[in-house]
């Protein structure tokens, strides 16, 4: 049916915080080992890291990435990851039953990261370790030279420290799959001495405190409360994470998935303004969305039964033109939420869950959700719009009825263009829209001219791209035009199950 919507620059909700478009490195599956690093490639660098695959990367648009761990961190040893490579020792993990050569290590993804220009985010063991373990990682990568860490640095090749601006503070703790699983009170304990130590070494780091797993924790809003009663006025961000499938085949709802992060996000942010409220403070703890995707767990069945191998093929789903669509308006979503939502990292960034596809010793590839991404990261600039919808709706078993359009959009208060990003979650309807940019034509000199409208739409939904296929789903041109006598106004035909960016200049 018909849709409008409305912008005005006057409605802001907040700055576009580069760092959603964060991305996440676990050791898990074949994530580091033949992912990002294969030594014997032929397109490996000096150090062992891929590339090609630094290059997919580079195009994603990723700004920060979390490391190295996921539920791998809560077993991890930090200490087996350095030095000479051919003296690090062979581990189990037991995460995830797989054999851990630790090739790679904390040096080497931080050389990664500052290679392809991301910044690293590092994730500290407090399941099977505690406080003196995560302060000697946090010396060993950020403290001079002059003691015994940070010595050690240096001697394995980096005499600057890696100025780790970001730490998280475990992985998960609430959930029982996690080795060293805490109750909410012995966590926020652990928590809070760890945080409390680490800012005796660097008052500046920002620390990130582990909130719930999913919506649906039996915990959930409890343990956010329980641990923000502790660690409020030593954490900056408490992490939410969340994985979208279609359950039982319902698609419609899986559509609508941004509906049950957005519930997600303003429970947390609630929860954490209660606990500034009885403290009588006035600081706001931000939301890290630091594991976040499509990702058909329904098909994984559980670490328990893993054989043990090393880099074993661990959910490598292949995710087709609906998945792109419902990732495109995950980001929609934490762009909406930007006035709280300071960080966010898709999990994960090469073939476990993930944009980026790599055939051991051959080719990589993008997969259908690399395409919302890298065009959100690349225009989302400026500030992050509120606009007025006038749209139909779609019902869900889920989230009962809810807007047909998902709609966001940035303003570059310089320039006054306008990124406009706008999903149809009908999968029958298609929306004829029209965007009234008036309001914006008062700060500007001329009218609005389209620069382009891609989308990501195709009438076979169930179309994905393979190593054989690798650009069967890209983005193409859709048909906005502008569009009135004054020209500020924009119609543009949306198709079912579709993401749209549509920029003006
Ligand atoms: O990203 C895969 C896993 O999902 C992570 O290791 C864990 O943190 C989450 O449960």
């Amino acid at each position: 049916g018909a849709a409008t919507v409305r912008l005005d620059p006057a409605f802001a909700v907040g700055p576009v915080r580069p760092r959603i478009f964060g991305s996440f490195v676990e050791h898990m599956g074949r994530c580091v080992y033949t992912g990002i690093y294969e030594p014997d490639h032929p397109e490996a660098d000096e150090l062992g890291f891929r590339e090609d695959v630094a290059r997919l990367v580079r195009e994603l648009g990723v700004t920060v990435v979390r490391y190295p761990g996921g539920n791998f961190v809560s077993n991890y040893r930090w200490e087996d990851g350095v030095g000479p490579k051919a003296d690090r020792p062979t581990q189990l993990d037991l995460a995830w039953r797989s054999v851990e050569t630790n090739q790679v290590g904390t040096d080497d993804f931080v050389d990664w990261a500052r290679g392809v220009g991301v910044e690293p985010m590092m994730a500290v063991n407090l399941g099977t370790r505690g406080v003196q373990e995560a302060i000697d990682l946090l010396l060993y990568c950020n403290a001079e030279t002059g003691t015994s860490w940070p010595d050690r640095r240096a001697k394995n090749g980096h005499v600057e420290p890696h100025d780790v601006r970001v730490w998280c503070l475990g992985n998960e703790m609430d959930g029982p799959w996690q080795m060293g699983h805490k109750t909410a009170e012995e966590y926020a304990r652990v928590a809070e001495e760890t945080a409390r130590a680490m800012r005796r070494v660097d008052d500046t780091l920002e620390l990130v405190a582990c909130g719930s797993s999913n919506r649906g924790m039996p915990t959930f809003g409890t343990w956010e409360r329980v641990v923000l009663e502790r660690c409020f006025d030593l954490v900056d961000h408490i992490s939410a994470h969340a994985y979208y499938e279609p359950l039982d085949g319902d698609v419609d709802s899986f559509l609508a998935s941004g509906e049950d992060m957005h519930r997600f996000i303003e429970s947390v942010v609630a929860t954490a303004d209660h606990v500034a409220a009885v403290k009588g403070s006035d600081k706001r703890i931000m939301v890290s969305f630091d594991e976040w995707n499509v990702w058909f767990q329904d098909r994984f069945h559980g670490e328990s039964s893993l054989a043990i191998r090393e880099a074993p093929e661990l959910i490598e789903d292949v995710y087709d033109v609906t998945d792109a669509v419902v990732v495109g308006s995950l980001l929609i979503t934490l762009l909406q939420h930007t006035d709280r939502v300071s960080m966010a990292c898709q999990a994960q960034l090469v073939n476990v869950i993930a944009p980026i596809a790599t055939r051991p010793g051959g080719a990589s590839w993008k997969q259908t959700i690399f395409h919302p991404f890298a065009l959100t990261a690349q225009h989302a600039r400026g500030t992050v719009l509120r606009p007025a919808v006038a749209c139909d709706t779609v019902e869900t078993k889920a989230f009962g009825p809810v807007d047909q359009l998902v709609v966001t959009a940035t303003h570059d208060p310089g320039t006054g263009d306008l990124a406009v990003f706008v999903v149809n979650r009908s999968r029958t309807e298609t929306a004829e829209l029209t965007l009234d940019v008036a309001a914006a034509v008062g700060g500007t000199p001329t009218a609005y001219a389209l620069v382009e409208h891609l989308q990501v739409h195709d009438d076979d939904t169930s179309a994905s791209n393979t190593e054989e296929h690798p650009d069967r789903v890209t983005p193409h041109a859709g048909d906005a035009a502008v569009g009135g006598t004054d020209r500020t106004t924009l119609t543009a035909t949306l198709p079912p199950t579709s993401w749209h960016c549509i920029r003006l200049t």
